[in-house]
């Protein structure tokens, strides 16, 4: 493997050629900047994209398995049984970029049909995102990966020379369901521009739901996405040299109906004062910290939202119970 970074560059030949990674990881200054700000603020509040530190992109994958957590699994039936008419209106021989592509474990279901030239998955969660290029790699090795550790909501882009081709983006999990309505919107206007006329976006959208369905999601019997929730504590600990606790606090995952969101809260067990970066900020007993939005979209909604980004609906493929659904979007 050919491993290219900012500054150093280690080489690691010992992995497959058909893998590239380069990373592309904003400096730990912006991060401690974005992080005061969110803890600064009347309703204190941490962006989703640090839940993913090597334990948190384990916790997730554990989540996936729970009971409960509905989402991966159907969204994996779905691409499984609909793998051939997806790939018909993908088309073959293009770059497939995943934004947010975790363990990569569901373009592994299209990759038989669509026979991409490459694929590009992105994702914060640098070693997690190693490994399962590699494991990839030599799974695939007809096919070329270019593994990009980065946010995907920065200028990525710019820092890096993709395979020439026609771009399909995919986009499962819901991972949009984390951005709120007007920066889902921004986002995928901004894909639509770089997908260009000739590409397409294919992506996993939740469904709005029974309560009692989407909050056992996000409230798994044996905890593991309270450990998921409470584990972001280690991440603003490491960024902000801090001292947050994590018995003094406790998991709170709700639906707020009018908002069609789950939310997703970390909530101070007592007053407690948390020393960060040489200064401290307080919490009183009950107050919350705000980790996660999980919007969920009635059809309609997603629709709409598509329209409003300049994307033209082409077809949406969804399980029989109508618990999530995937879309095919090309520029309007
Ligand atoms: N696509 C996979 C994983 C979804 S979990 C699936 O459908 O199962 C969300 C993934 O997005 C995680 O791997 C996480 O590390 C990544 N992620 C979250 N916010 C990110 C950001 N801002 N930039 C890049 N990756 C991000
Ligand atoms: C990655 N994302 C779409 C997941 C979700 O369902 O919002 C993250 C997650 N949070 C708690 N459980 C899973």
């Amino acid at each position: 493997m050919a491993f290219t970074q900012n500054e150093a560059s280690p080489v690691d030949c010992s992995e497959p050629d058909n893998v590239v990674f380069e990373d592309h990881q904003p400096a730990h200054t912006a991060n401690r900047a974005e992080l005061l700000a969110g803890l600064q603020l009347e309703q204190k509040q941490v962006d989703p994209k640090y839940f993913y530190d090597a334990r948190g992109s384990e916790l997730f994958e554990q989540i996936t398995r729970t009971q409960e957590y509905y989402p991966t699994r159907t969204e994996k039936a779905i691409l499984s049984d609909y793998a051939a008419e997806i790939a018909a209106h993908c088309g073959t021989g293009c770059v497939v970029i995943e934004p947010g592509s975790g363990n990569s474990e569901k373009v592994r279901l299209l990759l038989n049909a669509m026979r991409p030239a490459a694929y590009v998955p992105v994702d914060i969660s640098a070693e997690f995102l190693y490994e399962a290029a590699v494991k990839l790699g030599l799974e695939f090795p007809w096919l070329k990966i270019q593994a990009v550790c980065a946010d995907f909501g920065s200028q990525w882009q710019a820092r890096t020379e993709l395979p020439a081709g026609r771009r399909v983006v995919f986009y499962p999990g819901s991972t949009i369901g984390n951005m709120e309505p007007r920066d889902a919107r921004d986002f995928l206007s901004g894909l639509r521009q770089w997908v260009g006329g000739d590409g397409g976006i294919l992506i996993g959208v939740d469904l709005h739901k029974s309560e009692q369905l989407l909050n056992a999601a996000y409230n798994d019997a044996s905890g593991v996405t309270a450990s998921f929730n409470l584990n972001i504590l280690n991440a603003l600990n490491s960024l902000l040299n801090g001292d947050f606790r994590e018995q003094a606090f406790s998991h709170r995952a709700f639906y707020n109906t009018e908002m069609k969101r789950i939310e997703m809260h970390l909530v101070s067990r007592e007053s407690q004062v948390v020393a960060l970066n040489g200064s401290s900020i307080r919490f009183h007993k009950g107050e919350t910290l705000h980790t996660e939005n999980s919007y969920k979209y009635t059809l309609e909604g997603f629709s709409e939202l598509s329209e409003s980004a300049g994307l033209a609906l082409e077809k949406s493929w969804l399980d029989e119970n109508r618990l999530f659904s995937i879309h095919y979007l090309t520029v309007a």
